[in-house]
């Protein structure tokens, strides 16, 4: 079996909170004075994180993350329980911690490198390849105070990630580079990941959580609420930070439910893995994805084009282009096979005559699976005035495999006797179609393929079986 690299057991945190900052030092003196607020910032924390895993780690501001992270890599002790980490850790935490603002960014390479165990000889190898990650430029020998967040965090990730950690710990700070590095970014974890290394990502980002952690947890209010896979625990986190406050004790009381059905499955898994002695070795992965997937559909404020191309408008404007149930609720996660609708409203600001409206389902790579525009013979708008809005919507049935699709929208119309493009927009929305229990299906579009087996018997053999029985 894998080789468990973190272990908590019981670990719960205190934080002391003084109202005034002399009332610490009071406290110190006259001990049996309690002039502190205990702030339980954890609570009962216990996980195992195997070797080769990458955690992520969500749950809303305040929650506990950042402090269950630093007790693992042993910036903070725990109040209460036990902690074990095998292997060197190198973390990217908060925002300038780590880092020394007086010394220049090659000071700082070198100054946190033997932190990590580096000589100067060994520093001085990488620190090429660090500054080209990095790619400040002539910032790296100025001050880091002079630095903004962004190359903050350039420098910061490229030395963490440089030094071949057992462990990589990074704390939402991916979220401050600009798109390109953080594509760059995710193919550094990528690599560590395929070298067996362990990642602990604490994001708001879901789509990234559920593209490269391998399981996940949610916290909240101190708690480990859920630990599932990465698709669950990210639906479970999305419904609880949009609920109704009155709803919320409702919902941590399911989640807890599920957490402790998973548990028991796991823990079944594991013992009836363990009875069979010709089976010694179980991933992780495979034992935590044997308990039902629940897939749930969800929107994800995070999940938009970065390549969105909006022609120049000519009398109308296209606006909001989402997808929601058919009950009205705003998605991005889809369910395959399943009804949605397709709608955005267009202000007319010029007159125009026979207006048309249409819509275009791309994939990834840009191939265009599916669209519709209004017949012009039957369902053109003869006339629109100035200062009307049209609501457009285009229901249609998520016949496609699980995956990410692009959305175009687009509307046509006569203004002085010509017949142009008033409005149109390329790559505006995108979705991603979750696992639909029911299909079979591979490749893009899902025809609602139902295999059907018949076992035909070689007659012959059928004979030949029968008289050797009989003698
Ligand atoms: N040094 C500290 N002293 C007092 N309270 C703290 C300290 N660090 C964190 N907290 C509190 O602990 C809770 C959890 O914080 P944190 O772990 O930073 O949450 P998250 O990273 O999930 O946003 C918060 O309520 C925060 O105010
Ligand atoms: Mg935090």
């Amino acid at each position: 079996m894998t080789e468990n690299v973190i272990s908590l057991k019981n670990v719960s945190k205190c934080f002391k909170r003084y109202d005034r900052p002399g009332d610490r030092l009071k406290e110190i003196i006259y001990p049996t004075k309690k002039l502190a607020d205990e702030f339980w910032a954890l609570h009962d924390i216990n996980l195992e994180i195997a070797q080769g895993q990458t955690l992520g780690v969500v749950g809303r501001n305040g929650s506990g993350k950042s402090t269950l992270l630093q007790i693992i890599v042993g910036t903070l002790t725990p109040t209460a329980g036990s902690v074990q980490v095998k292997g060197r850790v190198s973390a990217l935490l908060e925002l300038g911690s780590g880092f020394n603002p007086e010394f220049t960014g090659r000071q700082n390479v070198f100054f946190n490198a033997q932190i990590l165990g580096f000589n100067h000889k060994e520093t001085a190898e990488k620190f090429d390849e660090i500054a080209a990650f990095a790619d400040i430029g002539d910032f790296i020998d100025q001050p880091v105070k002079t630095y903004s967040s962004g190359m903050f965090v350039r420098l910061a990730f490229a030395v963490a990630t440089s030094v071949e950690p057992d462990i990589l710990v990074v704390d939402e700070a991916l979220s401050v580079g600009d798109e390109a590095f953080q594509r760059k970014c995710f193919a550094r974890l990528q690599s560590i990941q395929e070298g067996g290394g362990t990642i602990l990502f604490v994001s708001h980002a879901a789509t990234s959580v559920v593209q490269l952690c391998t399981s996940a947890i949610l916290m909240d209010s101190g708690e480990l609420l859920l630990a599932h896979t990465p698709k669950v625990v990210i639906s479970k986190y999305q419904k609880l930070i949009y609920a109704d406050p009155d709803r919320v004790l409702e919902l941590k009381s399911d989640i807890r439910v599920l957490n402790q059905l998973t548990k028991q499955e796991s823990e079944k898994t594991l013992q009836d893995v363990n009875l069979d002695s010709t089976k010694t070795e179980v991933e992780p992965e495979q034992y935590l994805s044997q308990p039902k997937e629940h897939y749930d559909e969800f929107f994800d404020p995070g999940m938009i084009p970065s390549n969105t191309v909006r022609y120049p408008s000519r009398g109308a404007e296209i606006i909001n282009p989402h997808i929601e149930t058919l009950k009205g609720n705003v998605v991005n996660h889809l369910l395959g096979r399943q009804d949605y609708v397709y709608t955005y409203s267009v202000t007319f600001s010029r007159s125009t005559s026979k207006v048309r409206f249409g819509m275009l389902i791309k994939t990834i790579s840009g191939f265009e699976l599916a669209g519709a525009s209004l017949k012009a013979s039957s369902q053109s708008v003869r006339y629109v005035e100035a200062g009307t809005t049209i609501v457009v919507k285009f229901q249609f049935k998520c016949l496609l495999n699980p995956g990410v699709y692009f959305l175009n929208a687009g509307v046509v119309g006569t203004v002085d006797g010509d017949l142009s493009y008033l409005d149109r927009c390329v790559d505006v929305a995108m979705f991603r179609v979750q696992s639909c229990t029911e299909s079979c299906g591979n490749g893009i579009v899902d025809l609602l393929i139902e295999p059907c087996l018949t076992v035909v018997i070689d007659s012959d053999w059928l004979v030949k079986e029968q008289s050797t029985e009989a003698l």
